[in-house]
């Protein structure tokens, strides 16, 4: 580590090798203005920061009601560097280097007598600043009614953005330029089909992580890290100016409201998230960058040996694709948890977490090296468990009847496999963290290492969102608690990652994006899965399921819906989408059919001591050639959209002088995700450091290499 004072010019801060330069300085009506630039071209133009505070119904004297826009002086600056190399629990390389410039400027309002800190951390690859508040005689208590961060942008980008929503993700994402996003707004939500809890803001409002790419070639990307004890920011776009030619696109911070309206109860000392601003000339740099990791705060837990890469699959899929339930009996209107003798309910016989079903499962698991499986339904109160305002919705410990728990798990363990839990606390959240320690105690009992929650439905205490502060508040106190367990946690419909996984290892994945759950409810489009990279993972891993080979579902259910790749696309995506916890989600029949395929789905590892992102464009095509952590081996993953792409590659990354296995995993020539998705070509070849790779990914398609070193 290495902290050094450095004499700068006051207010301007270069990144260590320069190509980022951040302006601050406080302007005649003294307000704190950053502007910021990339190798000298204007990447945010002059913009103002501060919040506007609100009144409290309570009069009091402790809570200030003077917004913190305007009247600031400079009391002090500060300039220093630092160095560090650190090494991820999980992650897409072995170490992450965290060098940046730092400039800290203590603010004074000179009427109120109340001081705020404004501390910028500027990276070669961009930007993080946030706002501190020490404890002081006339700044305890405040509530922030608006953040008012502006990120001005230098032109009408191309952005690649989903709606502004206080309550999910689960949106397509629309390209277009920014003067475009009002009138698509109304057509994308119409579009995403979406979630059951969907509360969109305004019709220029979108959320981050929000992609551009500008006329000149600079790709610039919005985001935040370490949102802690503070609501979740959304963007609002303020088209000033008035000729086509003087039009100024800025966005403007947005939180989330609470309940009452209001966006965040503060108590000094404390400080808002990391305002995060990437740039590059090269999309590559988006993917590889590792800005929001750096944003964060170190491993929090003493002990992360217990924390594991897992590749797991489900009994999920045919649920989703609705052949079989969640719930166990279609007998009572209604259910009281307390109130039913489970054993002598009436089973409708389409209850998929059975004891049969779940130790086929664990069978095909065991068979294929897969650590763990997931079940869901397996505990009561899936009868009436959505969108009912019902608070004692579940226990989280009661199993069905057929769910045999300690059988179940020790047959698991025999075979070396876990189960993984299950919690859908249907938004119900103060039923959830009632019942928390009870449910995570059943799951230290039995064996489970592993939890994947959601959030389906409106959040009950009614009126709260999804992204709020106290509702971010509650995910993670949910993966502390967790922790005291040792337990592994995957959020769904949770708020979207900012980072969090460096200090809490154990948040293994979120959800937090439309995921392959919707090619059962009618599709997403084929270039989703090459947007969400630069987007939705930028804060953290997603567990977005893939693996569906047998991707056209007619063919074993009712379900008319089909996935909008080609059948390799679903393979190369476990290489493109980081993510240390990746599923098959595919039915063990299905892949029966497939076995030469998902041969790379049992060898793709999910954990990487080096990652090369070789090809990238938002939207369009994503390269990335991956090294195994503890081996030598290499797997490689091409994912591209609805236009096909050729591929190239240079397998320069390889050990000199040392030779490989290297099977090709291919769309046929012929392969279309429309027309002729399961068309796939494997071949098998010997090669070395230098070869080149040509490849063809096919509308939709994408391709897959595993690369054994000999
Ligand atoms: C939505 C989740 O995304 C999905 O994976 C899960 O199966 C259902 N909720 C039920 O919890
Ligand atoms: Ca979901």
């Amino acid at each position: 580590m290495l902290l050094i004072p450095m004499m700068t010019l006051a207010g301007t801060v270069k990144s260590p090798n320069g190509n980022v330069v951040v302006n601050f300085s406080v302007d005649a009506q003294g307000r704190p203005v950053y502007e910021m630039t990339y190798k000298n071209q204007p990447v945010v133009r002059p913009s103002h920061m501060g919040f506007l505070l609100a009144k409290d119904k309570h009069a009091s004297k402790k809570m200030e009601e003077t917004d913190l826009v305007a009247g600031f002086r400079i009391k002090s600056e500060n300039t220093s560097a630092f160095d560090e190399t650190w090494k991820p629990v999980w992650g897409e390389t072995a170490e992450i280097r965290n060098h940046y410039v730092e400039y800290v400027a203590v603010l004074q309002q000179q009427t109120e007598q109340r001081e705020m800190t404004v501390r910028f951390r500027v990276y070669d690859d961009g930007i993080g600043f946030r706002y501190e508040f020490p404890q002081q005689q006339n700044l305890n208590y405040f509530i922030i009614k608006e953040e008012q961060t502006e990120f001005a942008m230098t032109g009408d980008h191309t952005a690649w953005w989903i709606p502004g929503d206080y309550d999910t993700q689960e949106y397509e994402t629309t390209e277009s330029k920014l003067s475009e996003i009002k009138n698509s707004w109304e057509k994308t939500l119409r579009d995403s089909r979406g979630n059951s809890s969907a509360t969109p803001f305004s019709p220029t409002g979108v959320q981050t992580s929000l992609q551009m790419k500008t006329a000149e070639g600079l790709y610039v990307n919005i985001h935040e890290a370490a949102c802690v004890n503070y609501a979740t920011m959304h963007l609002n776009l303020e088209v000033r100016g008035k000729g086509q030619e003087t039009k100024e696109y800025t966005f403007v911070s947005h939180l989330t409201p609470d309940a009452t309206g209001l966006k965040g109860c503060m108590q000094t000392p404390c400080n808002s998230p990391w305002r995060t601003v990437m740039v590059s000339d090269d999309a590559r740099d988006m993917l590889s960058s590792n800005l929001i990791l750096n944003l964060n705060e170190p491993c929090a837990l003493d002990d992360v040996s217990w924390i594991h890469p897992t590749k797991y699959c489900g009994v999920w899929w045919e649920m989703i694709v609705g052949k079989s339930n969640w719930h166990y009996t279609d007998d009572f209107p209604s259910i009281y948890l307390d109130k039913i003798d489970w054993k002598t309910v009436k089973p409708h016989g389409r209850h998929a977490a059975n004891n049969e079903k779940v130790r086929r499962y664990i069978d095909f698991a065991a068979e294929n090296g897969l650590d763990e499986v997931l079940v869901e339904g397996w505990n009561v109160g899936w009868e009436d468990w959505a969108n009912m305002w019902k608070r004692d919705v579940f226990d989280f410990v009661t199993p069905y009847p057929d769910f045999d728990l300690k059988a179940l798990n020790d047959y698991a363990h025999s075979k070396g496999v876990k189960l993984m839990m299950h919690h859908e606390t249907s938004s119900s959240t103060q039923n959830y963290e009632r019942h928390l320690e009870a449910a995570y105690s059943l799951m230290n009992k039995y064996g489970y290492d592993a939890v994947k929650s959601g959030y389906v439905g409106d959040i009950i205490p009614r009126g709260d969102h999804h992204y709020s502060q106290s509702m971010n508040d509650h995910y993670l106190y949910c993966v502390k608690e967790a922790a005291k367990h040792h337990i592994m946690v995957n959020a769904h419909e949770a708020t979207r990652p900012t980072g969090l996984c460096r200090t809490y290892p154990n948040l293994v994945g979120n959800e937090s994006a439309r995921g392959t759950e919707y090619e059962a409810f009618g599709g997403s489009r084929p270039d989703h899965t090459v947007v969400l990279p630069f987007t939705r993972l930028q804060g953290g891993p997603m567990d977005y399921t893939p693996g569906v080979l047998e991707t056209q579902l007619k063919t074993w259910s009712d379900n008319q819906n089909y996935v909008h790749t080609t059948l390799v696309g679903q393979l190369a995506l476990y290489v493109t989408f980081y993510s240390p916890l990746q599923m098959a989600a595919d039915l063990p029949e299905n892949y029966a059919k497939y076995m030469d395929a998902f041969q790379f789905i049992r060898d793709v590892a999910c954990d990487w001591s080096d990652s090369r992102y070789l090809e990238a464009e938002p939207g369009d095509y994503i390269t990335v050639a991956r090294k195994a952590k503890g081996t030598d081996n290499w797997f490689v993953g091409g994912k591209c959209d609805e236009q096909g792409h050729k591929s190239i590659v240079k397998l320069d990354f390889l050990d000199k002088g040392r030779k490989y296995d290297c099977t090709i995993y291919q769309d046929a020539p012929d392969a279309d995700y429309e027309k002729n998705p399961k068309a796939y070509l494997i071949t098998k070849k010997t090669v070395k450091a230098g070869d080149v790779l040509k490849l063809t990914e096919a509308r939709g398609g994408g391709f897959a290499v595993s690369l054994i070193a000999k």
